[in-house]
């Protein structure tokens, strides 16, 4: 089987490890360790291969279930892969939501038929009509992000009411990749949490500005978690030990000083991004996380040959258009402190005027 483009990855595996100014990154700049406990006993496998009970049970109560129906998971990555293999059976269709994160629709479109469903700018509202009439005998699953990369947006609660409601009477799943809701100032309740339809993945790489840790989990009904939990059993068996102790300091004791100085850095960084696009005429919609999809003068042919220039003439390094397939659009990311922000916006602007 071909694996299926990944734009984006590969965009970063060619340039980001050579760049000066990085305002690819779609994360929160990484913490380090020395705020957190890393003494360990033994590295072995975590037991339980669930996820530590207690942490479940802390995940859990956010999606009002019980620690049987999370499952801790190599990062959201691994979560939205297993989770698409534990929903779908061969013929079963999906209606994938664009754009987003290329995995969430690639796996899916790997697995069996798809219908995309386009956001499109400068709102990126969820076509709900779309929604519905997307509906075959043969489907079984929805697949969506909430907040979205990579615009920003997080849609409003009653268009993710609807899209519940819609997928419930029809017997159908809705899982959404929650990836960057904690980010959010008031994040209404995760999916999960609206009946045993709904199926949240999420992970501490982007609010908590803990990528390298690898560590996500997802919450969905008992049947749908048994089935993930016999896949994780052939991809990575049990969590990182390691990354799962961490992120159990910064889910618990840790979490409140973690996301409100996270929610700060990219409330000062948005309004910034605002003062430039504004200032460019360029057109764009409010971020409520640290991403900004930007769309690019009609003087470029392309976000591809805009980020080309950036990065060679500027050694600066945003995500261009076409990795969501919008190709007048680049993604900025701005999880990254506003010194480093200022210098990759002032050779932005250095770009613009040339
Ligand atoms: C929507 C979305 N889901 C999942 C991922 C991967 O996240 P993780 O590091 O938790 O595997 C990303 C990374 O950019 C993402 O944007």
């Amino acid at each position: 089987m071909k694996p299926p483009d990944f734009e984006l990855e590969e965009w970063f595996d060619e340039y980001e490890t050579n760049v000066e100014i990085n305002l690819s990154k779609g994360y929160i700049q990484g913490l380090g360790t020395s705020r957190f406990n890393t003494s360990i006993d033994k590295l072995e496998y975590a037991a339980p291969t669930a996820g530590d009970i207690e942490l479940r049970e802390e995940l859990g109560s956010r999606y009002d279930r019980s620690p049987e129906e999370i499952l801790c998971t190599c990062g959201a990555q691994e979560a939205n892969l297993i989770a698409a293999l534990s929903i779908l059976e061969p013929g079963d269709h999906t209606i994938v939501v664009l754009p987003t994160y290329k995995s969430i629709t690639n796996i899916p479109s790997v697995l069996g038929d798809t219908t995309t469903i386009e956001l499109n700018p400068p709102d990126w509202e969820v076509p709900l009509e779309r929604i519905v009439a997307s509906i075959t005998p043969t489907t079984k699953l929805i697949v969506m992000d909430n907040p979205n990369n990579p615009t920003g947006k997080y849609h409003e609660q009653e268009t993710i009411e609807s899209i519940y409601e819609i997928a419930a009477s029809e017997d159908i799943f809705l899982l959404i990749d929650e990836g960057y809701r904690a980010i959010v100032s008031e994040p209404y309740d995760p999916i999960a949490a609206f009946g045993n339809y709904g199926v949240s993945i999420a992970s501490v790489t982007k609010p908590y500005g803990l990528a390298g840790l690898r560590f996500g989990w997802m919450a969905a009904n008992s049947h749908i978690i048994e089935r993930a939990t016999m896949w994780k059993n052939h991809t990575t068996i049990s969590p990182p030990i390691l990354s799962q102790q961490i992120a159990h300091q910064a889910l618990t004791d840790q979490e409140d000083d973690i996301l409100s100085t996270h929610r700060s850095l990219l409330d000062q960084n948005a309004n910034r991004i605002k003062e430039f696009v504004n200032r460019h005429e360029l057109q764009w919609h409010p971020s409520e996380t640290s991403t900004a999809f930007v769309k690019i003068p009609d003087s470029y042919a392309s976000g591809r040959e805009f980020s080309i220039e950036l990065v060679e003439k500027q050694d600066t390094l945003v995500v261009p258009g076409e990795s969501f397939g919008h190709n007048q659009y680049i993604r900025i990311g701005f999880g990254i402190s506003p010194e480093i922000l200022e210098q990759g916006l002032g050779r932005i602007n250095t770009l613009l005027n040339s």
